[in-house]
């Protein structure tokens, strides 16, 4: 299974997956990582494990990218036979031109128990909420933002004495584990799609 990851930052979440997959445990592997800001750090990774790593030029800095730029992506995913695309920290919304490419092919990984504090900051939602538990969730893209059907959630605790900071780096913790689990999972078991849920192949439907 050949995933493209795209970036825009730190790139830790890509991290993950390049280690997952150095140890041999993604059970797929990173064929491409694209990146909409110059000088991401995500790319200096990518480039450190020997996985191409290119900057896709954006005209907007509007979080909406315009078809054209957005077709760029497409076709680099494409010309690097990427048959799934991971969303690793990518700060654009993703529009027709990618979902019509990659059709319930599109994760993301976002900061938070979904369907509760999607968008920006999800992490200070949660802390201002008053949330005793917030976690992440890696999920299919479709065309809203962090509402796509749900493949993965891992919990965190929240304590009295959290900040913004330390939450972020306890949920970031469960993010590494979450994000390269669910791609391995994606390519040894498989799941099928029914409305927002989603059934894994490798786990029993009875009701009980
Ligand atoms: C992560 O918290 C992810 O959930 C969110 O953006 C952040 C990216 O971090 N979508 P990194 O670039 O993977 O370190």
């Amino acid at each position: 299974m050949r995933v493209g990851v795209l970036v825009s930052g730190r790139g830790s979440n890509l991290q993950a997956l390049l280690d997952a997959q150095a140890d041999g445990t993604l059970g797929a592997e990173v064929a491409v990582v694209l990146s909409d800001q110059p000088g991401a750090a995500a790319l200096e990774r990518a480039e450190a494990a020997g996985v191409p790593a290119i900057h896709v030029p954006v005209a907007s800095k509007r979080a909406r990218m315009r078809e054209d730029d957005e077709q760029q992506f497409v076709s680099l995913l494409r010309e690097h036979r990427a048959e799934w695309v991971v969303l690793a920290g990518f700060f654009r919304i993703v529009g027709t031109p990618l979902l019509e490419a990659y059709p319930d092919r599109i994760l993301n990984i976002h900061p938070s128990l979904l369907p509760s504090f999607p968008g920006l900051h999800a992490q200070r939602q949660a802390l201002e909420h008053g949330v005793r538990v917030t976690g992440c969730t890696v999920h299919l893209v479709d065309s809203g933002v962090d509402s796509g059907a749900i493949l993965e959630q891992r919990t965190v605790p929240v304590g009295q004495a959290d900040t913004e900071e330390s939450l972020s780096s306890r949920v970031l913790a469960e993010e590494h584990l979450a994000l390269p689990a669910t791609v391995r999972r994606i390519a040894v078991a498989g799941f099928r799609r029914e409305g927002r849920r989603v059934f894994w192949n490798d786990e029993g439907e009875e009701r009980t």
